[in-house]
This record gives structure tokens, C-alpha cells and sequence, in this order.
């Protein structure tokens, strides 16, 4: 069972995601249906053409609307607010960063470049971490494990106290899989996350995509990445 989305994009209007609140609501009979009920939501946020303070209203607005409409469907549900913060220079100085944090946690979703890390990254990370204090979760992990250099992939890889998000579907490739368990081994936290954009193309895990993680990794190290998601935020979602 997929207990925790640690990277979902619901909220309507705000990203490539959904894009009426009616997609919105069919993402969230699907979970329903499938009881993954504790949910990270996570909008795109891009400092090059936005502020932090107009992305936090535009989310308050487009959360309290999904919540005025979703009635009982998201009565058993727990969700976090967050952001997935693009990786670029300046961003780890940027006022109001925290609130972009997932609630209740000093964990930042974040998205890289996908053309290699580089020292400008090194130096955001790291003022990120000593500086403001916060845990970057690298999201989608797959994305630069496949496309970054070998020696990019090393670096990002073995950065301390950082948290590495994997995409559920991605646990179907045997080599995506090998490397999220490799992480784990290796004392890194890794969480997943479907990272779901709508209702009809990249929709959340269902029985289905369930079904063929499940084949491809064994449903008992599904179930353990996924109880270990749970687990990471389990303080955030008990307040
Ligand atoms: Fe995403």
C-alpha cells in the first residue's frame, strides 16, 4: 500500500498540474480509493518568475478552494503544504524560504538543473544546510541518477543530511530501483512520491501502478519504502 505521496502535484491552478479543480477532486477519488491518505503537496515554484509571497498566496487561495470542494473526500486525509522549489543561484538567500518548507518540517522539495551539478549548486546546498538550516530533498532522484554525469551523479549522491525522493513508477526500472536501495543502505533517508500532475496523464499511483511496481520490486520492499516515507513525516502530520 502507498501510505504517503511525498510529492504530489493537487493544487489546482498553480503548475503544469491539474488544471480545473474538477481534476483536482478525480485525483483525490483515486487516492481515496486506494487509501493513501498523508499527501506532500507540492506546486512548482520558480524564483526567476515569481516572489515567495505571491506563490504562498496563490497556494492559500488554491488550497482552500480544493478544501471547500472536496468535502468528504479528503475527510481522512492529511496533507502538508510544500512547494518544489527550483534549484537556481540565489535561491538558498531568498526571504520567506521556510514557508515553502514542507509544514511543520525544515524539509525543502527541490528540483536541479537537469545539465549537471555544478559549484553554484555545491554553494546553494550548502548555505541551505549551515546557514538557513534547512533539509533539501532532491526530488525525483531518478532524473539525475539517468541524466547527470557519472561524476555529477557521485556528487549529488553523497551529499550529507540530505533527503532523496524517488519517483514510485521509476522503482519499475531495475537499476532506479538497485540505486534507491543502495541509498538506504548507505544511511541516506529515501522517500517516495508519485509525483502525479493530473487525473489523465502522470495520475497518482493506483491499483494498477500499483500492481506493477509491486511485480517489479516485490511488494515488500514497496511497502517498506513506503512505510519509511510515513515515517519520515510522521511529527509533521500528527500536528
Ligand atoms: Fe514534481
Amino acid at each position: 500500500m502507498f501510505y504517503c505521496d511525498a510529492h504530489i502535484h493537487l493544487l489546482p491552478h498553480m503548475d503544469n498540474g491539474p488544471r480545473t479543480i474538477d481534476e483536482s477532486l478525480s485525483m483525490l477519488e483515486i487516492l481515496q480509493r486506494v487509501r493513501t491518505r498523508k499527501l506532500i503537496l507540492t506546486s512548482h515554484f520558480d524564483m526567476r518568475s515569481e516572489t515567495c509571497a505571491h506563490f504562498i498566496s496563490r497556494r492559500k487561495e488554491s488550497f482552500t478552494k480544493l478544501r471547500n470542494q472536496a468535502g468528504p473526500l479528503i475527510r481522512h486525509m492529511k496533507m502538508l503544504l510544500s512547494a518544489e522549489v527550483y534549484l537556481t543561484q540565489g535561491v538558498s538567500r531568498l526571504p520567506l524560504l521556510e514557508r515553502l518548507c514542507i509544514s511543520h518540517t525544515r524539509c525543502l522539495p527541490l528540483e536541479l538543473p537537469l545539465a549537471g551539478f555544478d559549484r553554484h549548486m555545491m554553494a546553494e546546498f550548502a548555505h541551505l544546510l549551515h546557514k538557513r538550516k534547512i533539509i533539501p530533498i532532491i526530488s525525483a532522484t531518478e532524473r539525475y541518477f539517468l541524466m547527470y554525469s557519472q561524476r555529477d551523479y557521485e556528487t549529488l549522491s553523497g551529499l550529507p543530511n540530505v533527503v532523496y525522493q524517488f519517483t514510485a513508477n521509476a522503482l519499475q526500472n531495475k537499476d532506479i530501483l538497485y540505486e534507491a536501495i543502495r541509498l538506504l543502505h548507505t544511511g541516506h533517508s529515501v522517500i517516495l512520491g508519485s509525483n502525479a500532475h493530473g487525473y489523465d496523464h502522470r495520475m497518482p499511483v493506483d491499483e494498477k501502478t500499483e500492481e506493477f511496481i509491486t511485480k517489479s520490486c516485490g511488494a515488500s520492499v514497496f511497502q517498506a519504502f513506503s512505510l519509511k516515507t510515513a515515517s519520515y513525516f510522521k511529527d509533521a502530520f500528527s500536528c
